[in-house]
């Protein structure tokens, strides 16, 4: 198990579940050291999710994500991490066939990386998954709604919750999670007034992504909130910053001054002066 000197501060998942209701939890997805080091300060829980294989690897759908891919970015996480609740998402094909199969990927996750939590999508068709997790003494967040792991099935992205037959079947996966006994559920792109009634129905927190504000908590993927994506920006993601413009002008300048010998300047290398030699 990987060592947590921060265990006696970090944000549990009880803790999260006991949020019910009260201020809105704050979650990010995080997949690297240095960004888990600069949010940690600010929100109350970072999610490893499976979207690192479109994010960062580059992968057309979070299908391109494996169990060593989530292992590694979340050990990242968590050495950049102190007081977050972090939660690893488990990747599509190491959970679905049995709650034998998820109960072993879900301890390699927590048990390699150390984390709080572990996450995975589906309702009622889950619901044995989750409970098996959660008698292994792992937490569980529950993921419903539209599930990205479903996307090729789907022949894509659908919002949820526009027939009456979708929405009962929303609050049948809810309830399901929940009673399977998950400490919490994301509830991803879903019609604003359902996610809510949804929100307000079950007894442990929800987060919204592309839901409601009437959710317990809000998560979007970071590098759309901070204005990295580079691909289609989804309609529910709001851009806090436009760091596309900052690394293009900084990529920019920094060529510029590589062809016209101005870089690197005479701050930026070494000369036979003693005491000047520090890296
Ligand atoms: O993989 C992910 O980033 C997620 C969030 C968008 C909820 O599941």
């Amino acid at each position: 198990m990987t060592r947590d000197p921060s265990a006696a501060i970090r944000i549990n998942a009880e803790d999260i579940r006991r949020r019910k209701g009260g201020v809105p939890i704050v979650c990010l997805t995080a997949y690297t050291y240095p960004v888990a080091r600069l949010l940690d300060p600010h929100v109350d829980l970072l999610l490893v999710g499976d979207s690192v294989a479109m994010v960062l690897h580059g992968h057309a759908t979070t299908l391109g994500a494996s169990l060593d891919m989530m292992i590694a970015h979340g050990q990242a996480v968590m050495r950049g991490s102190a007081k977050a609740c972090v939660v690893v998402d488990m990747p599509a094909g190491s959970y679905e066939a049995s709650p034998a199969q998820a109960v072993t990927a879900a301890r390699r996750i927590v048990e390699e990386t150390g984390c709080q939590a572990v996450k995975l999508e589906g309702g009622v068709d889950m619901a044995v998954q989750i409970a098996a997790i959660v008698a292994a003494g792992i937490p569980v967040m529950g993921h419903i709604g539209l599930q990205p792991q479903s996307v090729e099935k789907e022949g894509g992205y659908r919002i949820k919750g526009r027939t009456e037959e979708n929405i009962a079947a929303l609050f049948r996966d809810a309830e399901a999670v929940e009673k399977a006994g998950a400490f919490s559920v994301v509830i991803e792109g879903t019609v604003e007034a359902v996610a809510a009634k949804l929100s307000h129905h079950i007894p442990i927190p929800t987060i919204g992504i592309g839901a409601s504000a009437d959710c317990d908590g809000q998560i979007l993927v970071i590098d759309d909130m901070v204005g990295l994506t580079v691909d289609r920006v989804p309609k529910f993601v709001k851009e806090y910053a436009d760091l596309r413009s900052v690394v293009a002008d900084a990529a920019a300048r920094y060529a510029a001054e590589v062809r016209s010998r101005a870089f690197p300047g005479s701050d930026h290398v070494f000369t036979t002066a003693p005491g000047k030699d520090e890296i």
